[in-house]
């Protein structure tokens, strides 16, 4: 352990401690502040602020969350930034409701009780936690999960429901570190696997008076599942579009029980989009062309999305160019570790 210091976030009030070893990120989870955050490597730039006073050092960060002139203007990223004397610094993005409701992440060990093919190249893992093992997490939210064997850990977010174990869905890429295990062979079934959590914050708000646009492309179907199984267990009346983005028609998934759910809902449609294929059942473009296309002004929404960086980049011009405010798009960039 290092020395402690005080950082105090403006202008919100709230003090916690922060040893030198730790990011201030990570001191606030373990105090229960919920930052905003995303990919918690330096690379998404959701967890940006500005130093208003003191000293503190960042560990190795991407200029695309964070350019070499906003470091020099003062700003840093928290998921980075230890600090070395008490620091105040100012929150550019934060939300009141959930700054003082965070879950404080705790390792739990658990077990692989399925891997299955879902396309041809995205798989559901499901986890079982060992017997005295607990994972509060709010829907919407992730876990990180250790590469068996190694000090490396991957993020992904929770199709289930709290409650209701953990299940993922993930896209697999060949010679990937965690991904590329999922071939059926190489996790079987019964393999343990250590998982650290809960983050994130594109959890389900309660607004029963905004309509709502969720937005997912590839295995970032995983966290608004979540949202959308929640919606449907609660009878949600809000104005629901779910639009998903793919390649072609064989990348598509879930198909019965998104019909299912949305049955349950008051007024809920369905949009897939495909990118490379021409198809008289669904549309054609990205799928933030086809929102574009479809929908008019979003000033009483809100909107979830998660998938590749580009789609939620796309997808925020879209959203806040049809009036949508910007504190009301929650997201989860889908970062790799090997893009810095
Ligand atoms: C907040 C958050 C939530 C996430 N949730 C999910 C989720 O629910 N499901 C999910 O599938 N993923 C999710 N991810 C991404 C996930 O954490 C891993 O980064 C991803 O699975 C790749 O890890 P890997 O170990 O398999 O590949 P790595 O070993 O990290 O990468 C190996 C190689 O695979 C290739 N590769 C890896 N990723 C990509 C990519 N995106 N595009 C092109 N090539 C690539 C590259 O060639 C790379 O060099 C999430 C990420 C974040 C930050
Ligand atoms: S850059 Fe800090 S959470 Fe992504």
């Amino acid at each position: 352990m290092g020395d402690k210091h005080r950082v105090r976030f403006e202008p919100v009030g709230i003090e916690i401690e922060a040893d030198e070893e730790e990011t201030v990120l990570d001191a606030a989870f373990r105090q229960g502040v919920m930052l905003m955050h995303g990919c918690k490597e330096g690379q998404c730039s959701s967890c940006k602020s500005f130093l208003l006073d003191g000293d503190q050092q960042m560990e190795r960060y991407s200029t695309f969350a964070l350019a070499d002139y906003e470091h020099e203007e003062g700003y840093l990223l928290l998921c980075r930034a230890h600090a070395y004397s008490d620091l105040s610094v100012e929150l550019i993005n934060y939300d009141e409701e959930m700054l003082l409701s965070g879950i404080p992440p705790r390792q739990v060990s658990t077990t692989v009780t399925a891997v299955e093919p879902l396309t041809h190249d995205i798989a559901r893992l499901t986890l079982a936690l060992d017997a005295d093992g607990e994972l509060p997490y709010r829907t919407g939210q992730y876990v990180d999960i250790q590469v068996p064997g190694t000090e490396q850990w991957r993020s992904f977010s929770m199709a289930s429901l709290p409650g209701d174990g953990l299940e993922f869905l993930i896209k697999r890429y060949p010679g990937g570190l965690f991904s590329g295990l999922l071939d059926g062979l190489r996790l079987p079934v019964g393999a343990p696997l250590t998982v650290k959590g809960p983050y994130g914050t594109c959890v389900l708000r309660e607004a029963p008076e905004r309509d709502l646009i969720l937005l997912a492309g590839g295995a970032g179907m995983a966290p608004i599942l979540a949202q959308l199984r929640a919606l449907a267990a609660a009878g949600s009346g809000r104005r629901t579009r779910f639009y998903y983005g793919a390649r072609g028609a064989a990348d598509l998934f879930a198909l019965d029980e998104i019909a299912r759910l949305g049955a349950a809902l008051s007024d809920f449609a369905f949009v897939p989009a495909l990118s490379e294929e021409s198809s008289q059942s669904y549309e054609q473009g990205f799928v933030t062309e086809v929102l574009d296309r479809h929908e008019g002004d979003l000033s009483g929404s809100d909107a979830y999305l998660c998938g590749p960086p580009p789609m939620c980049d796309a997808a925020l011009a879209v959203l806040t160019g049809k009036g949508m405010p910007q504190e009301r798009i929650f997201l989860d960039r889908f970062t790799t570790s090997t893009d810095i």
